[in-house]
């Protein structure tokens, strides 16, 4: 892995950052939304589209078994990034939200039984929320938040406390907040729910992208993301999941490739990963997640994260000095995410002068609603940054916003 990291270099890989916005340099903070795509990755799809178009695991022809070919070594790219001990604990999904819809409906409802508890922190986003209520509806068992301390970090003592009173089967966390950017500790927070007998999904839809993951060490039994905050395509993502669960659990959507034989008196189902796979998947995805990840793996993942840790930092101190300017929660670790309101303003018109200066960030509820309720805010403001960032974006984000607080305060 090459370590030297060159910030100037890296950024140059991203195409769509070299224009402009509204007359000015385009600025991109909405890293959390959905990250940029490297001239790599954008490649590796013209290739597959331009070469190797093809079905998968069908064919008896020479582009077909490119084709297969292609993708199963993106599976294997993808097992390795991870650490996964065995490439076919890789599932390929839609993203973050289907894997966890497919746990959900699967695990879900082959362990949880009326009155069990699936515990989820308040933090949580509503891909981790939302289809942990639907299986508990249908089984009878209950969703109940796990708090947060003052900081919005997750109260580990209520967690124990949870854990200790009630039946809980399923506990699902993400690895680092979308909206306030805490690092949650995950690897503590298994152990933790392991030994009181829960399984434990982590969504790493933000912390994949913020981290060397290495799901073997986080001791989870399923994680979870998307390629498309990972420099990768969108519609493509990943279910790692341990190989003896996955073997255990019943299949989510039934359809070609996800069977061995199909009668009119009943079907026997594929083996893992392809039991989870019904339908022709996303093949170019696949492939162009490979692509980001390789990239990631050549430019030096843990220096872009010290890089990204360092801008940070930077993006701090320099709006110490905009005292309208307020944090929303204050994290004992965080990633590259500042969630912040502007008091006496809304969020949306900060956005919107912001945009017209050229700096792109998120607002609203993040797809968080009862962390916003928990907060009693209506939304905030979210700049988001990644390592293809430097200092001349913070600058000019201070800058862009010093001006619209003037405007608006
Ligand atoms: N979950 C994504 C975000 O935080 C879409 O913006």
């Amino acid at each position: 892995m090459n370590k030297s990291f060159n910030a100037d270099l890296v950024r140059a890989d991203f195409p769509l950052l070299d224009q402009e916005v509204n007359g000015h340099p385009l600025v991109y903070l909405d890293n959390a939304a959905t990250t940029q795509k490297p001239r790599a990755v954008i490649q590796a799809l013209e290739h597959y589209y331009q070469m190797d178009n093809s079905n998968v695991h069908r064919g008896a022809h020479a582009v077909a078994d490119r084709a297969t070919r292609a993708f199963e070594a993106a599976r294997a790219s993808v097992a390795k990034f991870i650490n996964a001990a065995r490439v076919e604990e890789v599932i390929w999904t839609r993203g973050t939200t289907e894997s966890i819809n497919l746990v959900a409906q699967t695990f879900g409802r082959m362990v949880l039984q009326e009155n069990d508890v699936i515990l989820v922190p308040v933090s949580e986003h509503h891909a981790n929320i939302v289809p942990w209520q639907m299986v508990a509806q249908a089984q009878g068992a209950k969703i109940i938040p796990i708090p947060l301390t003052e900081g919005c970090d997750i109260d580990l003592v209520a967690f124990d406390d949870l854990l200790s009173r009630h039946r809980v089967k399923i506990v699902a966390v993400n690895q680092v907040s979308n909206a306030l950017g805490t690092i949650n500790p995950v690897a503590d927070i298994t152990a933790k729910a392991k030994a009181a007998g829960a399984a434990v999904l982590i969504d790493g839809a933000q912390g994949v992208a913020h981290s060397l993951v290495d799901v073997q060490a986080l001791g989870a039994d399923f994680y979870v993301f998307s390629g498309h905050k990972l420099c990768g395509p969108t519609g493509i993502g990943v279910l790692w999941g341990k190989k003896e669960l996955l073997d255990a659990m019943p299949p989510y959507q039934g359809g070609g490739e996800m069977i061995e034989t199909v009668s009119f008196d009943g079907t026997t189902y594929n083996q893992v990963p392809f039991k989870f796979e019904a339908g022709t998947p996303n093949i170019a995805g696949a492939i162009g997640l490979a692509a980001a990840v390789e990239y990631l793996e050549a430019v030096g993942l843990e220096a872009a994260v010290v890089h990204e840790k360092e801008l940070m930092r930077y993006l701090l101190d320099s709006l110490s000095g905009l005292a309208n300017v307020q944090r929303i929660g204050s994290p004992q670790q965080s990633v590259g995410i500042f969630s912040f309101l502007v008091p006496g303003t809304h969020p949306s018109d900060i956005g919107m002068l912001l945009d017209q200066q050229g700096i792109a960030i998120r607002t609203g509820h993040h797809c968080t609603q009862p962390l916003m309720q928990y907060l009693n805010v209506p939304g905030t403001a979210r700049a988001s940054l990644s390592f293809y960032n430097n200092k001349s974006d913070i600058d000019a984000f201070v800058q862009a916003l010093d001006k619209a607080c003037g405007l608006l305060v």
